[in-house]
């Protein structure tokens, strides 16, 4: 048994009693005492605008120590370094050197794990050098997207041991949270459908001549499909207990005509910029109807290139009502003898369901050094845009915390790299699927059979 695999039994093995106390699920553990809790040595690959907060977060966390920083950008590591001596922490070494740098940094420093908020490109190879290494590798959302780099992701967690965690901040956010815990109390009876997405317009994002800018557009201008299922599909997978217990079975996909992008180009950028001279191609709206092997159907919806307001669904159906988390949260329970039950605001809902986990990770973040309640000084000593709404802010936050606290105890993270495979497959699925008249797609078994036996996901505060 090679060192990295003898590791992760032992650290699944310790993990069922600490598992136990923090009421997190373990697939495959061995009893073992606890194991006390270590200091956590990260590596970061992309320090752009999302890979600034999460190591915003890291330098700030007890038991993190930010050991390297890579970017291909010189001054953004300069920047995470300057942000380690102002806080008094371990300052991180640089690797700067190119595209593939981050291949040098996973081989030569000792690290734990390595983290990554890059392009989407460059996900997968970067999590493949860190589980090569030996090194647990978390990505930002999608893992991956092509059915390839989803199975050489399965493939190379199983192999070597690591966990392979797709970071999908919003399963940490206050109403998906709390709608978890009223779907594993049984308040909306068995699950029927479920509705998600990703809807926020993002046209400027693209447009942009820096940060998303440089790659997001690429995308919109040679795919069609429902690009980005992550945030939409993340909740629901946890309520729907897909690849414990539930398993996601078949999908159709189908998308709008594209108007959106080249409108915005043309109203926005000179007549030469090549972003106004090239042709977007993805439908404006997308919409999966996927049916799970119980037999609950699932909407996803990807809608970012025409004016609208933000939202992610988020809707929860059962026998006995549902919840809706958007634009506000509400509720509609059956009421017996009432044929015509109506619709309730989530508020009423709130003091009985709230997350404990909720609750306890506002109180960790409060106390980070230099985050105040404005969270000022953040703002200032980042070069990344913090979320405005606290809310969001403390969600990013319990993602990050969650993640460390699971391997500094040794236990398995709240995602595996199933959760990663699966979510990520809706893209390129849905890509299928549209390009063939919206006829039926399967999802592989990423799991392998596995789904059947594996207990649902718990977490803290149910
Ligand atoms: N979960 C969320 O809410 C959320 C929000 C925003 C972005 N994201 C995800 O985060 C990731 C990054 O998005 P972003 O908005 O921060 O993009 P960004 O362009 O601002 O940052 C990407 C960073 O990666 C660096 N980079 C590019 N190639 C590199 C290489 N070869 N080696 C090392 N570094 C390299 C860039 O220089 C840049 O600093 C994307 O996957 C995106 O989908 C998630």
């Amino acid at each position: 048994m090679n060192s990295s695999r003898r590791d992760f039994l032992m650290q699944s093995g310790a993990a069922s009693v600490a598992a136990a106390a923090m009421g997190t699920q373990i697939i495959g553990a061995e009893p073992a005492k606890p194991a006390a809790k270590k200091t956590l040595r990260v590596g970061y690959v992309g320090v752009g605008s999302k890979g600034s907060q999460h190591v915003g977060h890291l330098l700030r966390m007890e038991g993190v120590e930010l050991r390297a920083v890579c970017d291909i950008v010189d001054l953004q590591c300069r920047e995470t370094q300057a942000q380690a001596k102002r806080l008094d922490k371990h300052v991180p070494t640089i690797y700067s050197r190119g595209e593939r740098d981050f291949e040098r940094m996973c081989a030569d420093e000792e690290l734990d794990l390595v983290y990554t908020a890059t392009p989407w490109e460059l996900h997968v190879p970067v999590c493949l050098a860190a589980m090569k290494n030996g090194k647990h590798a978390a990505t930002e959302i999608p893992a991956a997207y092509t059915l390839e780099e989803c199975w050489q992701l399965v493939e190379t967690s199983e192999k070597t041991g690591r966990h392979l965690c797709m970071m999908e901040n919003v399963n940490y956010m206050p109403d998906e949270l709390l709608i978890y815990n009223m779907v594993r109390r049984g308040v909306l009876g068995e699950l029927i459908h479920a509705e998600g997405g990703y809807l926020h317009d993002t046209r400027q994002l693209k447009m942009n001549d820096h940060g998303d800018g440089l790659w997001l557009g690429n995308h919109h201008a040679t795919r069609n499909g429902n690009l980005y299922p992550c945030h939409g599909v993340g909740p629901l997978a946890w309520y729907t207990n897909i690849n414990r217990g539930d398993r996601l079975d078949y999908m159709v996909s189908m998308s709008s005509k594209a108007r959106g992008l080249d409108l915005y180009a043309a109203e926005h950028l000179p007549a030469e910029h090549p972003k106004r001279k090239r042709k977007y191609i993805n439908g404006d709206v997308n919409t999966c109807l996927i049916r799970t092997v119980n037999g609950i159907s699932i909407t996803l919806t990807h809608d970012t290139d025409l004016p609208r307001p933000y939202s992610r669904n988020n809707l929860v159906q059962g026998t006995k009502g549902l919840v809706s988390g958007w634009p506000k949260l509400t509720v509609s329970l059956e009421v017996p003898g009432n044929p015509h039950p109506p619709w309730e605001s989530g508020d009423k809902f709130r003091a009985k369901h709230e997350s404990a986990l909720w609750t306890h990770a506002k109180e960790v973040h409060a106390k980070l050094p230099g985050i105040t309640k404005d969270f000022g000084p953040i703002l200032k000593d980042a070069v990344w845009h913090y979320a405005p709404d606290p809310e969001v802010r403390h969600g990013d936050f319990l993602e990050d915390y969650r993640l460390v606290e699971a391997l500094r105890s040794g236990i398995a993270p709240d995602f595996d790299v199933y959760d990663a495979a699966t979510w990520s497959a809706i893209a390129v699925l849905s890509e299928k699927s549209v390009a063939d008249r919206s006829r039926p797609v399967d999802f592989p078994d990423f799991t392998k059979g596995k789904w059947k036996k594996n207990p649902p996901i718990q977490i803290m505060g149910v």
